[in-house]
């Protein structure tokens, strides 16, 4: 099958599951379940989730067991959008190709649909079966790492609070906003199938690579794309003033550090000694995306 037919196969799998998650049950906090969905249920690209099942099966695991993970990582992914969009962030009017969650359901229940995503995340993971709990435990661990002070929430504090005069600097900033998260992915599906530490640190330089590219094309895409293809405004990062790849490298270096990193994670694919084909082509396809 080709890329997209398998891209599209796991969104519709990722989907149906996380459509289960928040259901509407008639009670008086309904409210935040239904601004939870909204934000959730369309318009991601979800390539967290994707890479996770991918690098699980790499690793020997049976594809339907570490969905919970999967919809955990969209789910963390979701809270750090809708917080990220919020007034006292960037304040993006625009997410997902619809007015962002604060814009729809104000800025309190947005902020508690963050929490409420965050939350119930870690509630799915814990209630994975048919993986051994001590995989499971430890899975936990690296996400919670990678989504706190270590990890994206680091990144964003970095982001939103101290001024960034060199490179080393901004990559430190991009590894913990937009790699640890991508990183956990990679790295909770070697875990949860039982791969080991040769593999875990592989998967991590694969995603620090990807992840790296990844935001770079977003920085790109925030000064060049197109908001109605992108699904969010653009010129946000001038906006607020922000130091980015392109302002700190110009367009042409951070265009071929994108492409670096990107044929970087491509080689450490090959390591891995499995069928990593899928993941070479979505990471040659991240590169060229316009969205
Ligand atoms: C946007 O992530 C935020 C960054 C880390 C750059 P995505 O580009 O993966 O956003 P969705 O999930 O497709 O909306
Ligand atoms: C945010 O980076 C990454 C997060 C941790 C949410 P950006 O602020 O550049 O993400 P977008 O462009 O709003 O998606
Ligand atoms: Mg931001
Ligand atoms: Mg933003
Ligand atoms: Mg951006």
């Amino acid at each position: 099958m080709m890329i997209d037919g398998i891209l599209r196969e796991y969104k519709l799998k990722i989907d149906s599951r996380l459509d289960i998650i928040f259901p509407i049950t008639g009670q008086p906090y309904d409210t935040v379940s239904e601004a939870s969905r909204y934000s959730l249920l369309e318009g991601g690209k979800r390539i967290r989730p994707i890479l996770l099942l991918e690098f699980y099966k790499l690793c020997g695991g049976n594809d339907d067991c570490a969905y919970n993970f999967a919809c955990a990582l969209e789910m963390i992914h979701t809270y750090s959008l809708i917080h990220d969009d919020l007034p006292c962030m960037d304040n993006d009017d625009m997410r997902r190709g619809k007015p962002s969650c604060h814009i729809a359901y104000g800025e309190s229940m947005a902020l508690l649909a963050g929490d409420n995503l965050l939350t119930e995340a870690f509630k799915i993971c814990a209630k994975t079966q048919s993986i051994p709990a001590e995989r499971v435990n430890k899975a936990i661990a690296y996400l919670a790492s990678a989504a706190g002070t270590t990890g994206m929430i680091g990144g964003q504090v970095i982001d939103t609070s101290v001024k960034i005069d060199n490179e080393q600097l901004l990559f430190t900033m991009y590894s913990l906003k937009t790699c640890a998260l991508i990183r956990a992915a990679a790295v909770c599906g070697v875990i949860l199938a039982g791969g080991d530490d040769k593999k875990i640190s592989l998967a991590e330089s694969y995603a620090e690579n990807l992840g790296i590219a990844f935001q770079i094309i977003d920085d790109l895409l925030d000064s060049e794309g197109e908001a109605s293809i992108i699904g969010k405004p653009t010129g946000s990062d001038s906006k607020n003033d922000k130091v980015t790849s392109v302002t700190l490298l110009g367009r042409e270096r951070a265009l071929s550090m994108a492409s670096d990193m990107t044929n970087g994670a491509i080689e450490i694919l090959d390591q891995f000694g499995g069928d990593v084909e899928v993941l070479k082509e979505l990471t040659k396809l991240l590169l060229k995306r316009d969205r």
